[in-house]
This record gives C-alpha cells, sequence and structure tokens, in this order.
C-alpha cells in the first residue's frame, strides 16, 4: 500500500502536468520536489559573485570550523537573494559544498523552509498570509484580487517577470489582518527587502501592485490610515492620560 505521502507526491505530480485539476488550496511553494529541466539541473555551473564571497566568509566566521553546516540557511538566503529570489539545484549543491555536507542534507533544509522558493518567482514575490485570523479578515479576496489583476494562478509569474503570488502561514503579524509581504528581489542581494504590508483590502493590494510596477517604495506597515501601526482604529478610546505609578513605588508618601 503507498504511504501519504507517496500518494500525496503522485497527485502533485499528476497535478503539474495536467493530469488533475490545480488544487483549490496549494502550499507556499510550487512544488515539493525536483525534476531536472533545461533552466534548472545540477549541469548549470553556479557560484556566489564576487561581492558575495566576502558575505559568504563573513557568514561562516560566525560559526566554529567544524560546524560550518550552521551556516547552511543564511548562505541559502544569499544564494537565493543572488539568483533573483529562488534557488536552483546547482546553488544548493554549491552550498552544500561550502559547508561540507551531502547536498541532501541542503535540500532538506530547503525543502522544508517555505521561504526557499525552488521556483522561479518574480521580481516581486507577494506572499497573502492564508492562517486563521487573515483568513476571517478576508484573506482569500486579497489573493483573488491580486490574481485577478496580475491575470496569473497561484506560484506563476507575470510575463513580465515582475510578479508572482504565493501564500505563507502566519507570519506573526495578525493584530493587523489581513496583511501580505511583498520580498523585494528587484536589485539583487544589496538591495532585498522583506516588507509586510497589513489592513490591506482588494482595492489597496492592486494600488500597492501598481505603486510597485512604477518603482516606488510604498510604506509599509498598517495601510490603515486611521491607525498608528496596531494601536486601535480612529485612536485610542481608553488609557488616555498618564499612567500612575503603583503606590508602593511611591517612597516619598510611605
Ligand atoms: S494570521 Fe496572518 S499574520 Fe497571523
Amino acid at each position: 500500500m503507498l504511504s501519504r505521502l507517496a500518494s500525496r507526491r503522485i497527485l502533485e505530480i499528476r497535478q503539474a502536468f495536467g493530469q488533475l485539476p490545480q488544487p483549490s488550496r496549494s502550499f507556499s511553494t510550487a512544488l515539493n520536489y525536483h525534476i531536472d529541466n533545461p533552466d534548472n539541473n545540477p549541469g548549470i555551473p553556479w557560484e556566489f559573485s564576487d561581492a558575495n564571497k566576502e558575505k559568504v566568509k563573513e557568514i561562516l566566521s560566525h560559526y566554529p570550523s567544524n560546524y560550518k553546516r550552521s551556516a547552511v540557511i543564511p548562505l541559502l538566503d544569499l544564494a537565493q537573494q543572488q539568483h533573483g529570489g529562488w534557488l536552483p539545484v546547482s546553488a544548493m549543491n554549491h552550498v552544500a559544498k561550502i559547508v561540507e555536507v551531502a547536498p541532501i542534507r541542503v535540500f532538506e533544509v530547503a525543502t522544508f523552509y517555505s521561504m526557499f522558493n525552488r521556483t522561479k518567482v518574480g521580481k516581486y514575490h507577494l506572499l497573502v498570509c492564508g492562517t486563521t485570523p487573515c483568513m476571517i479578515r478576508g484573506s482569500r479576496e486579497i489573493e483573488e484580487a491580486l490574481l485577478k489583476h496580475l491575470g496569473v494562478t497561484r506560484n506563476e509569474v507575470t510575463k513580465d517577470g515582475l510578479f508572482s503570488v504565493g501564500e505563507m502561514e502566519c507570519m506573526g503579524c495578525c493584530v493587523n489582518a489581513p496583511m501580505i509581504t511583498v520580498a523585494d528581489y528587484s536589485n539583487g542581494s544589496e538591495g532585498y527587502a522583506y516588507n509586510y504590508y497589513e489592513d490591506v483590502t482588494p482595492k489597496r493590494v492592486v494600488e500597492l501592485v501598481e505603486a510597485l510596477r512604477r518603482g516606488e517604495k510604498p510604506p509599509r506597515g498598517t495601510q490603515n490610515p486611521n491607525r498608528i501601526n496596531s494601536g486601535p482604529d480612529g485612536g485610542n478610546i481608553t488609557l488616555l492620560g498618564e499612567p500612575k505609578a503603583p503606590p508602593c513605588r511611591d517612597l516619598d508618601a510611605c
């Protein structure tokens, strides 16, 4: 009998090859497996740029020389930033060589953490939070608005290579739900940014996309003009005065 994992892989492969419709809800990465193709195979040479080679040295210096493998996450992150937001198999092999482990040890990390993309993404990779608080506050409508406006399906890249839309689980910003993150790979590892846009609406996310397309950097954080950071909508209505110190701390009054 097939294990659940094997059945799931077969299902994913059949969906990827169009034998079955795509699921209405997928995971945060496009694929959980690798199949060699002309754009992504171990025969394609890959190495860090000269500027990033210095960063690699600096990253490795944080760990004892017999624990180089501890640097695998920051090195994969740097490789992804350099490579326009995704990790080809040769980049993962290169990292394995640097930290002196078998490539499978690096693949295990890259496939576990959803911030590592193993297929191409747009220069701006838009990640919609799909966890309960954001879902209750309308994240499905946010995603629909983005996909419709950009004319893509989830994890597909727009023809101009600028945008892709993925999904992430809770990004710790539930108080300002719903929210999206924009992973900005438009300026390589030097200009890399990962910004939260919170309290978004379907209309606002489309405006954000168009601002990014124009090369603007829209202000991150809450998009609700009536809130300051995570403060109450419309301003404070309680605890308006200066807080009084507890009496036991007023030493003069004792
Ligand atoms: S549920 Fe969306 S940030 Fe927590």
